[in-house]
């Protein structure tokens, strides 16, 4: 997370969401049958990649955010905390209102402005690609993981971001998740330099 991107590129995103493009391009997830959903949308930069693509299949992104930058304390392994980083991306502005104002233009994105808690999809609502990267609590990456898995597409696949980073928590969730679900994972895709992992659904 330390790493972020400068002020200017903020509108963008934080991970570098062009690799997830690439990744669901090259293997064509677009042939299954469903949506996207990304956990942790912040200022929506992100989003708009994804719904481009999605726009282009006739799919959705359902984009979960809580919208309330002060709610992640996580500290990372040089005791920055979440919330502080966000803060000061965002100086000042309200997060929602910069987010709306980035996804202005797409009808193919469902925000859902929530905790990732209280968010259950239905079970008939299928997913094609997720990708977590909300709140930095251990619990929270274990849940968000589990609101997505549940409805994820065989040979669909989830990513995380911050693995094997700075936030030592999430890295120890993640490794705990593809532990407890070895049986269920058919690849695993690690993209080293943007603390990126990806878990593909076994068919
Ligand atoms: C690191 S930022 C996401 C950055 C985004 N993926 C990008 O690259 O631009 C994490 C986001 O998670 C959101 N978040 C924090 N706690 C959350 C929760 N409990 N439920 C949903 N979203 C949450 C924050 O509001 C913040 O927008």
């Amino acid at each position: 997370m330390g790493e972020i991107l400068s002020s200017e590129d903020a509108a963008s995103d934080f991970v570098g969401y062009e690799d997830l493009i690439d990744f669901m391009k090259e293997r064509a997830l677009h042939e299954l049958e469903g949506d996207i959903v990304e956990i942790g949308a912040f200022m929506g930069g992100g989003t708009t990649k994804l719904a481009r693509y999605a726009r282009e299949h006739g799919r959705k992104v359902y984009a979960i955010d809580i919208f309330d930058p002060a709610c992640d304390r996580t500290e990372d392994s040089n005791g920055v905390r979440m919330c502080d980083i966000y803060e000061a991306f965002l100086q000042g502005r309200s997060q929602l209102e910069v987010y709306r104002e980035t996804t202005r233009g797409f009808d193919n994105i469902v925000t859902i402005d929530k905790d990732s808690r209280e968010v259950e999809f239905p079970g008939e609502q299928r997913f094609i690609f997720g990708f977590i990267d909300g709140n930095h609590q251990p619990d929270y990456v274990r849940n968000d993981f589990h609101v997505i898995w549940r409805n994820l597409q065989p040979g669909g696949s989830v990513g995380f971001h911050d693995y094997k980073f700075d936030l030592p928590g999430v890295t120890a969730a993640i490794d705990g998740l593809i532990e407890e679900h070895r049986d269920e994972i058919g690849e695993i895709r690690e993209i080293k330099d943007k603390h990126i992992v990806l878990l593909t659904r076994k068919v």
